[in-house]
């Protein structure tokens, strides 16, 4: 899975946004990001339409499609249908990696059993799941064939670091690929006053880059961690494409754990 992919969340809410959220989109596929992460749930179906309209006539083959089923369609009854919409909603005959939203009240083993005859059938690759805390991926791991289960989408960023004391290890050590949703703290909205943070901003100035691009480059620093920020704009996704090439050194690494430090014990996992 690539490290940089692009979120959605929030794209097609807004009739005066459409064409710069299609626009930036595009900008995205045009300097080489290829994961798109997006949901059923987002706005109602319209931001799979508009990921679909993004992404017309472009080659399926160099394209990363994730989607999500809400976890009260994950299962027998309603998941192939969840499925087979955000195919025709995207356009496409297959998803790349499909994912349960957040753990719900179907049971595990039925959620799995779906999943997997999605995949016998090509309607998906790989699976994966959202939202899942440790003792959740243990549960998962307990059900037959849950641990072909490939990644896990978190919310991660410099100011939300709990996943990195048990649920990080956990998952490098189970071949689990970390997705982190909300990179930017949503624009700094989820964590005030970090965008104006004096040590992320000396940092931004030592590499010419803003404090948004730190924020995704301090991210993607392991090279393994995919970072998956939503930009509305062609300038946004241009300086996230650019976040992809800083290099943080470790004096940089150093200063933002002492500014930020993870917490020393293990918290519940942070979600939206
Ligand atoms: N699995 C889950 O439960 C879950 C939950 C939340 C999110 N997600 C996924 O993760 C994605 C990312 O999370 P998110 O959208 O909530 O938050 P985010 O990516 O952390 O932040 C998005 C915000 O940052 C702004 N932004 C983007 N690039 C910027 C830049 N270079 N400089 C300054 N601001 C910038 C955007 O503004 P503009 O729009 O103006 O560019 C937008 O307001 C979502 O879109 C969604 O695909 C998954």
């Amino acid at each position: 899975m690539p490290v940089l992919g692009m979120g959605t969340w929030h794209m097609a809410e807004n009739p005066a946004l459409r064409d710069s959220e299609i626009a930036a989109i595009r900008e995205g596929l045009d300097l080489g990001l290829t994961l798109i992460d997006t949901a059923e749930l987002y706005a109602d179906g319209a931001t799979e339409t508009l990921v679909g309209e993004a992404i017309r006539g472009v080659d399926r083959d160099g394209l990363f499609i994730v989607s999500k089923v809400m976890p009260s369609h994950a299962g027998r009854s309603h998941m192939r249908k969840s499925c087979e919409a955000s195919l025709k909603r995207l356009g496409v005959d297959h998803l790349d990696l499909y994912l349960l939203h957040w753990p719900g009240s179907v049971p595990l083993a039925e959620t799995v059993a779906c999943m997997e005859s999605l995949r016998a059938d090509g309607l998906i690759r790989q699976w994966g799941v959202s939202n899942f805390d440790v003792d959740d991926m243990e549960q998962l791991w307990r059900v037959p064939g849950g641990d072909a289960c490939v990644a896990n989408q978190v919310l991660y960023h410099l100011e939300s670091r709990g996943a990195e004391l048990a649920l990080k290890p956990w998952m490098d050590a189970h071949n689990v690929a970390m997705m982190a949703y909300c990179p930017l703290a949503q624009g700094g909205r989820l964590a005030y006053g970090l965008m104006n943070d004096g040590t992320l901003g000396e940092i931004a100035r030592r590499h010419h880059a803003t404090p948004a691009q730190i924020l995704l480059a301090w991210v993607m620093r392991d090279s393994r961690t995919v970072a998956i920020p939503k930009a509305g704009t062609p300038e946004h996704m241009r300086l996230n494409v650019e976040a992809a090439g800083i290099e943080l050194t470790p004096s940089d690494l150093a200063a933002l754990d002492r500014r930020f430090p993870a917490p020393s014990v293990k918290p519940p996992l942070d979600w939206l």
